[in-house]
């Protein structure tokens, strides 16, 4: 039976095949695209595994933060919030140290090793030392620095 056009509309009359063949390019076409968007979210995945972020997220916390130096003979490693990034200060070699424990590879936060005077990733085991610098990877990057100074017996960290 053949198609009926509605009253006063003049349909195009289509060479034969030439509809078959409109219906196929759209198909590929959808067909690539969903191919290409799938292909597109993957390497989005991937990329945030291998480059991750540089930056953390700020959320609240001081610039400054002091805390009394008691506290750091007596727990080894204080942790404090700067800017919202969690920090670690700790003694070594008599001088205080202010380090980032946010790994730079996927956001783990590091431990303070004080035996190895190392700091160790649980989540992918990079390495780094007293003063952030990476010692073993996967970590693309040292940790971050922070300023602590010692002012009487408080401990200044910005
Ligand atoms: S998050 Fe992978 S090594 Fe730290």
């Amino acid at each position: 039976m053949e198609p009926v056009a509605p009253e006063g509309v003049n349909a195009p009359e289509l060479p034969d095949g030439a509809r078959r063949k409109f219906v196929h390019r759209m198909l590929n076409m959808t067909l690539g695209l969903w191919a290409m968007s799938g292909v597109a979210g993957g390497a989005y995945v991937a990329g945030q595994y291998v480059w991750p972020r540089k930056e953390a997220g700020t959320t609240g916390g001081e610039r400054e933060v002091s805390f009394p130096v008691a506290d750091l003979d007596a727990k080894g490693m204080v942790k404090v919030l700067v800017e919202g990034d969690p920090v670690g200060v700790f003694r070594d070699d008599d001088e205080v140290r202010a380090v980032g424990l946010v790994c730079p590879h996927l956001g783990c936060l590091v431990n303070w090793n004080k035996d190895g005077r190392e700091m160790v990733c649980p989540c992918h085991g990079s390495r780094f030392d007293s003063h952030g610098a990476v010692l073993q990877g996967p970590s693309p990057a040292p940790l971050k620095r922070y300023e602590a100074r010692v002012a009487g017996d408080t401990v200044v960290v910005t």
